[in-house]
């Protein structure tokens, strides 16, 4: 089959949500080249470290309890996050079972040695947090976190002394803030402006751009390096886009863009404050997409123009 019209085949297909890259191996040499290409990393700002640009969230998805069918299937998507180069896990204390699936994960896998754990501090002003970092490293079944991030900003007061207190200790090795939906972003701003931090986590894709005005320029200005999550807005942007529409030839010809997950992760993997978007999933299939979006090509500042021109057309 001639390569150009095969590709248009491909995205079709892709398009419809019928079926995924991966169902083409050997099909066009063009994308099973580009298939191989490996995920790529950006420097933290703060110490220089690489951390690879596409990491996974685990609200709901793995919130499974002790399900032992449950448990398996979300080691295996974990497998294809670490098969496929993966580093950044993210959970909360609030994601219910989450941390202890992925401790159920880790040691069905031997902790992968790429492994970025980051964890959230959600307990009231008062509460002991220092007791429930070790019972969520307990869970995870690792040592100490390589991230800590107050969850939604709560009680940040108290809690951002104690989190810098414990990297001093070297219990912790970076520390940071979250929020989502775009809530509280001035306050945000305040604690990005005047707090030392290593990483802030905010809602940023590519139906949701506020972010871009004021916190990404910040992030650069301050050297905070940025996690996005929500990159699929909660599942239906993705689920949306895949029912309903083609990906464009264009976005195939510009940046080797194949599926949806790639046209919306290099959307924001590519801007140049982000690093590292954390989308979830309880599919192996869809964990496979998702890493592949961070390889190969990414769009410059024309291409993105032209992307949020064409979902705006939608
Ligand atoms: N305040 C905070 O700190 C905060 C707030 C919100 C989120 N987060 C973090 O950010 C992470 C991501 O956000 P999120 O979980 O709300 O939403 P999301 O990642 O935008 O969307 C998750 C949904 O997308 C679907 N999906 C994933 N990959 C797909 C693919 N390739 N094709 C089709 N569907 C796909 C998943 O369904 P399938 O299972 O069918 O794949 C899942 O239902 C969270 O898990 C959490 O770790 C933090």
């Amino acid at each position: 089959m001639d390569d150009c019209i095969a590709r248009r085949a491909f995205l079709r297909l892709i398009g419809t949500g019928a079926v995924s890259a991966w169902a083409f191996p050997g099909m066009l040499p063009s994308v099973a080249r580009a298939q191989t290409r490996e995920l790529q990393s950006k420097p933290i700002p703060s110490s220089g470290e690489s951390l690879p640009m596409i990491g996974m969230g685990t609200w709901r998805t793995f919130n499974v309890g002790d399900d032992p069918k449950l448990l398996d299937a979300r080691t295996r998507v974990v497998k294809a996050f670490f098969s496929r180069g993966g580093g950044l896990i993210d959970s909360s204390p609030m994601y219910g079972s989450a941390p202890e699936t992925i401790g159920y994960a880790l040691r069905e896998l031997g902790a992968p040695k790429s492994l970025f754990s980051a964890e959230k501090v959600w307990s009231p002003a008062g509460g002991n947090a220092r007791e429930q970092f070790a019972s969520l490293a307990e869970q995870w079944g690792i040592k100490k976190f390589d991230l800590v991030q107050v969850h939604n900003l709560q009680d940040w007061r108290e809690h951002l002394p104690l989190l810098r207190e414990m990297r001093n200790e070297e219990l912790i090795r970076y520390i940071g803030i979250t929020t989502s939906h775009g809530r509280r972003h001035a306050e945000f701003e305040q604690v990005m402006a005047s707090e030392s931090l290593d990483f802030v986590q905010l809602t940023y894709n590519i139906t949701h751009r506020d972010v871009e005005s004021r916190l990404l320029p910040l992030a650069r200005e301050r050297g905070i390096a940025v996690i996005a999550n929500r990159p699929y807005d909660g599942g239906s942007l993705i689920k949306g886009l895949k029912r309903r529409e083609v990906v464009p030839e264009w976005a195939a010809q510009e940046f080797a863009c194949r599926t949806w997950a790639d046209f919306l992760l290099k959307f924001i993997v590519s801007h140049p404050a982000l690093n590292c978007a954390i989308p979830a999933t309880t599919q192996v299939a869809h964990m496979n997409e998702n890493m592949q979006a961070g390889s190969g090509p990414m769009p410059d500042g024309r291409a993105r123009q032209r992307m949020v021109g064409f979902v705006e057309s939608l």
